[in-house]
């Protein structure tokens, strides 16, 4: 079997998305649109990888190193073109002994599966080149693909060159392509930029491989939306909108319920199982993982969390997290991260947790915050519950056992230890340890004065 290798083109300036990030940084599903290339790319188990930078080159090569440590870099110092773009590669297109693809590290739609069809076929049919094609509905802009009378490639002929019956052509190139690696590198020296933007296209090997005897074959895909190339904001968006809607039909297709595909947001990264309900303006980001039977959502934001099986979250925030079985939270929690939840933990209104473990059935129902707490099984956490961990100037820990009940209002003045079964009275601020089964109460007592209000009022004469 021949081998594969990847050649990635970016190095575009990407002047139209006015912004300081070069533009294959930009994130579609959450993922640098040119690291959804590489891994495309690394799922054909490629056995090299090229990028071609030039404008914020560094970033990017940073960035895919990352990603695929072995990736070799080619620089384009002068943008003269995608011809000129490839040609910075040829030493490295010289060491390839195979096919190789040639991609654009701003089309971050193209699915693995394309990527293969469009290799079997090249191989299938012998090409020296096969061009990734599809019908665009409107294709002003792009390089139209020129067919022979019986339907064999000719060549590509870019918009600004094209004659106007050309111009009326629907298929269009949609800048992806297989070459045989040696026949590529023997054309490129050949390109002329005798062209409407005196520029050295890639497009020109096509005509001269095939005046030179090679087969150039086609592959049509079938839905445009993948080939997008991002050039602007808007694009930018109509692409994560895409991404999108391909995740949630995913995740559908393997059981899951989604309200409203409209209103919900999955990165391509997030995993989430069978029988969960994602309810409208839910955001699903980055590494998070739900089990099956929970119900996340309406209005919450979950980035980087483990949330294991019947869990409900709604209306909250959570990050970096575990949210273990049976937990309920929400409505109107945080839970910021390295926050340890569960089983069956109940955390409810405006409630925050920050580097805390909350174990098996605890609750923490309303106006609390935990911060860098360790909170043992079946403790009732009272409204309005503050550890204060932070001094001004270090963190603290607090230590809460299993079964205390930590009465509504209580300051636990960090570092310190509430025991098994222990009780604190409502309204204290505890500073000392509290032994197991005791109970702590700091507070005055209460003084009532038996009609003290009703003399006040009555000497001014005023009605209640
Ligand atoms: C290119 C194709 C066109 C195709 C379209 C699909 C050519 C000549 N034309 O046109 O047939 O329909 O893509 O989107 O290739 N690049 C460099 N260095 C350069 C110029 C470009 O690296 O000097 C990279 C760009 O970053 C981009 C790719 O090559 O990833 C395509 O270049 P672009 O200028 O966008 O070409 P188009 O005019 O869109
Ligand atoms: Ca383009």
């Amino acid at each position: 079997m021949k081998s594969i290798s990847i050649l990635i083109l970016a190095a575009g300036k990407g002047t139209r998305m006015k912004s300081s990030l070069p533009k294959v940084l930009h994130r579609v599903g959450g993922v640098p649109m040119v690291e959804r290339v590489v891994r495309a790319g690394d799922a054909m188990k490629a056995s090299s990888l090229c990028v071609i930078v030039g404008h914020g080159g560094s970033a990017v090569s940073a960035h895919v190193k990352g990603v695929s440590p072995k990736a070799a870099f080619a620089e384009q110092k002068v943008l003269n073109g995608s011809g000129g773009a490839v040609r910075q590669a040829l030493a490295w297109l010289k060491k390839q002994k195979g096919d190789v693809i040639v991609t654009c590290g701003d089309a971050p739609l193209i699915r693995r599966e394309t990527f293969a069809a469009l290799v079997a076929q090249h191989r299938k049919q012998k090409n020296a080149a096969t061009v990734l094609t599809t019908h665009m509905p409107n294709p002003f802009g792009y390089g139209r693909i020129v067919r022979s009378y019986d339907s064999a490639v000719e060549r590509i002929v870019e918009h600004l060159d094209a004659s106007e019956d050309e111009r009326k052509l629907t298929e269009i190139n949609s800048g992806t392509y297989c070459f045989d690696a040696r026949a590529l590198s023997r054309a490129l020296p050949k390109l002329k930029n005798n062209n409407a933007k005196k520029e050295f296209y890639l497009t020109d090997t096509l005509e001269i491989l095939r005046t030179g005897g090679g087969r150039i074959g086609a592959v049509v895909c079938a839905d445009h939306n993948e080939i997008l190339g991002i050039n602007s904001r808007a694009e930018l968006a109509l692409a994560e909108s895409i991404a999108n809607h391909r995740k949630c039909a995913e995740l559908m297709a393997a059981g899951v319920t989604i309200i409203d595909p409209d209103d919900t947001y999955v990165q391509d990264t997030v995993k989430v199982g069978p029988d969960t309900i994602l309810f409208p303006q839910t955001f699903l980001l980055g590494t998070t993982e739900i089990g099956s039977g929970c119900k996340i959502g309406p209005w919450s934001h979950i980035s980087d969390c483990l949330i294991e099986n019947d869990v409900t979250v709604k209306a909250s925030f959570a990050d970096a997290s575990r949210i273990r079985s049976g937990s309920k939270i929400g409505p109107f929690s945080h839970i910021r991260p390295k926050s340890d939840l569960g089983p069956n933990v109940h955390m409810g209104n405006f409630s925050e947790t920050k580097n805390s473990r909350l174990a098996d059935g605890s609750k923490l129902n309303h106006l609390s915050y935990l911060g860098d707490a360790t909170v043992g099984k079946f403790v009732n956490i009272g409204a309005g519950t503050i550890t204060c961990n932070y001094d001004g100037i270090q963190k603290s820990p607090t230590q809460i056992q299993d079964h205390a009940f930590i009465g509504s209002n209580t300051n636990l003045i960090a570092p310190v230890r509430v025991g098994s079964h222990a009780v604190i009275g409502a309204g204290s601020s505890i500073s000392k340890d509290v032994p197991d089964w005791s109970l702590a109460v700091e507070r005055a007592s209460t003084k009532v004065i038996k009609d003290w209000a009703r003399a006040k009022f009555s000497k001014k004469g005023k009605k209640r």
